[in-house]
């Protein structure tokens, strides 16, 4: 049931602190390190899934090069294109909610065919993914009953941060400040929505009747913009597009004007310099500059509406920073009147292709 909340989106967005502990207490370390070694022993990794579980794999594929890794992430639909690469020497992550998505198990069953061997983040025990993956990390965020992805994002990308600092280990490095900063997700998940949701609300109610915008970032930034443009879309159904900061000069710039929303995602420390000067940029031609900045930083001065999240570490601020993001498509979609939780169009679970 709702238990109290106006709708299921709300109650598990609100939920993420507690599927966020849930699935840190359920992660095995032995599994974790299964994962991390054939990732580490592989020559391409491919980083499979659709929808928000595709942006979740794009936040690892950020990372990977820093273990001279080869990313290659794949939009599940699209997977046959990279046939001709798969091989016995290669890796894929699979990243799946229900663990049901039909584009997902396709590409899956073509990649294990080829010898890849195949680990599935899944929300489900159980699923076809599950089954049909050589080994399985769950989440364990709980049934999500909201069609839009809220908590099974944050704790895939929990997930596979996991992996990622179980893989520095087996490296040699030393990785006690990066579990402590993993084992605050929660509590750092409990204070966002505690301290975002009211300016969330409040920057709802101004988007209410546009009919477009733009969320950017750089970085790690990025897929957490295209997990809030997405969002959005889904529920808002406002029209909302996600490019790397740096890309939207070339192009997207163009549809600016006085008042065109853009939101800015700051949640990648290491590219957020950069990222001002596309602010400067937008704001030159009228933009109507938003943005999720760290708490007590320069940053929201630079904007018209700030978001303040509490500081985090770089594998972590990307939970913090979708979850305002999640908010304002939430509170957006009830200011226009629509029931978030069930946009047209759209499934829970696409099983078709
Ligand atoms: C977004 C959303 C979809 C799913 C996508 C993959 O809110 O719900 O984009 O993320 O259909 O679903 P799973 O993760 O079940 O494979």
């Amino acid at each position: 049931t709702k238990g109290g909340y106006p709708h299921f989106m709300f109650k598990e967005i609100y939920e993420q602190p507690e599927s966020l502990a849930s699935t840190a207490a359920g992660l095995e370390p032995a599994r974790l390190e299964a994962a991390a070694n054939a990732l580490l022993a592989a020559r391409n990794v491919y980083i499979v899934g659709a929808g928000t579980s595709y942006h979740a794999g794009l936040i690892l594929a950020h990372l990977l090069p820093r273990l001279k890794l080869t990313p290659v992430p794949i939009v599940a639909s699209e997977y046959a294109a990279y046939e001709p690469l798969f091989d016995k020497d290669d890796f894929a992550i699979a990243v799946s909610q229900s663990g049901e998505t039909i584009d997902t198990i396709k590409a899956v069953r073509a990649m294990r065919e080829r010898g890849v061997r195949v680990a599935a983040v899944t929300n489900v025990v159980g699923s076809t993914l599950s089954r049909e993956s050589d080994l399985v990390i769950y989440t364990r965020a709980g049934p999500e009953i909201g069609v839009a992805a809220t908590k099974t994002f944050t704790t895939q990308v929990l997930t596979l941060s996991a992996l990622y600092v179980s893989a520095l280990r087996l490296l040699g490095y030393d990785v006690a400040e990066r579990e402590r900063e993993l084992k605050a997700a929660p509590d750092l998940a409990r204070r966002v929505v505690e301290k975002t949701a009211g300016t969330a609300k409040d920057l709802a109610r101004r988007l209410r009747q546009k009919p477009s915008a733009y969320y950017l970032g750089r970085g790690a930034a990025l897929p957490v913009a295209m997990e809030g443009a997405l969002k959005l879309k889904e529920v808002a159904y406002i029209h909302a597009e996600a490019y790397p900061a740096g890309e939207s000069k070339h192009g997207p710039i163009a549809l600016v004007e006085e008042d065109f929303p853009v939101v800015f995602v700051f949640s990648d420390p290491a590219t957020r310099e950069k990222t001002l000067s596309n602010v400067a940029e937008m704001k030159a031609r009228g933009a109507f500059a938003i943005g999720t900045v760290p708490a007590r930083s320069d940053y929201a001065k630079k904007l018209d509406v700030a978001i303040e999240v509490p500081d985090a570490g770089e594998l972590t601020a990307p939970i913090a920073h979708v979850i305002p993001l999640q908010m304002l498509a939430y509170f957006a979609a009830v200011e226009r009147g629509y029931d978030p939780d069930k946009p047209r169009n759209l499934a829970k679970t696409v099983t078709v292709e």
